[in-house]
């Protein structure tokens, strides 16, 4: 008599069989590279808090777009930073301003990569509020024309996708139907249908001047304490036509990326932010955790989690990670 001796499965795992196995599996033609451009000729601004990131013209931004296709990189996400700010944020569908000119660069330089336009005005506004301001408030439809206009300036210029991450209500049927009416019939949408208040935007807002200068975004976007409320937001985009919806953050908000996974048909991409990508440079700087590792175990959680897509700081340099891995 007596029980077999039970021996785990991990015993028969060797390192090949294990990563034969693996159910997760990152790769770069699934991230996304956020990219800060500004206007002028071979500029390169270092930003203080996101280090190896900088505020890029349009030759420069499309010389990394080179270098992040050569490592795999799917795609790139465009934010810009006008030289003049207004109160309506008219720079944001200025055809000749750096996130228009830095697309065609990019398009010429690596015709592969999908690029992303982000579309919001609060790198636009002289008050760093995401929509146009009355009597201190922002005034939701008076918005949606303007971001429509912005969206179809970069489709203009070649963007494959854009991405509004304003939080107004009703924005993608508004983008949708001025694509549509200006030919963009191809051009996606992805919806940051689900962006929560977060603190970790910090070094978002040094990097692309764009902090507000009174009150906060809780008025428009989503309360940390909620999930259902995501799926919500999910459905109302989707129903106006977004091609893709995003969660972000993202590692603080794995529960939500799996919700949003399991509700909907398209695809969910994640937005490891800022805040995320500045804590883990920080800690490794210090010598506090094994940089790399902490890298692509971030982004495993994030891709474990459900999302098909990741916006990440980190995207070209886990690109050649993940090529170096035996
Ligand atoms: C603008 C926008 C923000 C981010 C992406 N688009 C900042 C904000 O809402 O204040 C944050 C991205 C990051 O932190 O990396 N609406
Ligand atoms: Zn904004």
């Amino acid at each position: 008599m007596g029980y077999p001796v039970r021996r785990t499965r991990r015993l028969r795992r060797t390192p090949q069989i294990r990563r034969h196995v693996a159910e997760t599996r990152l790769h770069p033609a699934r991230f996304v590279l956020p990219v800060f451009c500004i206007p002028g000729r071979d500029t390169a601004e270092p930003i203080g808090s996101m280090p190896g990131h900088y505020q890029l013209s349009p030759d420069r931004a499309a010389a990394l777009a080179k270098e992040a296709a050569r490592a795999g990189v799917g795609g790139l996400i465009l934010f810009g930073i006008p030289s003049a700010k207004d109160e309506v944020g008219s720079g944001a569908w200025d055809p000749a301003g750096p996130v228009p000119e830095s697309i065609k660069a990019i398009k010429d330089a690596a015709p592969e990569l999908v690029v992303w336009a982000d579309v919001c005005l609060c790198e636009y506004t002289s008050h760093g509020h995401c929509g146009v301001v009355a009597d201190g408030e922002i005034d939701n439809d008076a918005t949606l024309p303007l971001l429509a206009r912005a969206a179809v300036a970069y489709a203009d210029a070649g963007a494959d996708l854009v991405a509004p991450s304003d939080m107004m209500d009703g924005r993608v049927a508004a983008i949708r139907t001025a694509l549509d009416e200006a030919g963009h019939t191809g051009t996606a949408i992805c919806s940051y249908a689900v962006k929560y208040a977060s603190a970790y935007y910090g070094p978002f807002r040094e990097a692309a001047q764009s902090a507000p200068a009174f009150g906060d975004r809780r008025t428009h976007q989503m309360d940390p304490a909620n999930r259902r409320e995501a799926l919500i937001e999910v459905d109302l985009d989707v129903e106006e036509g977004a091609d893709l919806v995003m969660v972000k953050p993202a590692g603080p908000y794995l529960d939500v990326v799996a919700s949003v996974r399991a509700h909907t048909q398209v695809p969910v991409a994640a937005y490891q932010v800022s805040g995320e990508f500045a804590m883990i440079e920080a800690a490794a700087e210090r010598g506090w955790i094994d940089r790399d590792r902490v890298v692509l175990e971030s982004l495993t959680g994030i891709a474990r989690a459900g999302a098909d897509l990741i916006l990440t700081y980190f995207a070209v340099d886990a690109a050649r990670m993940l090529e170096e891995l035996p």
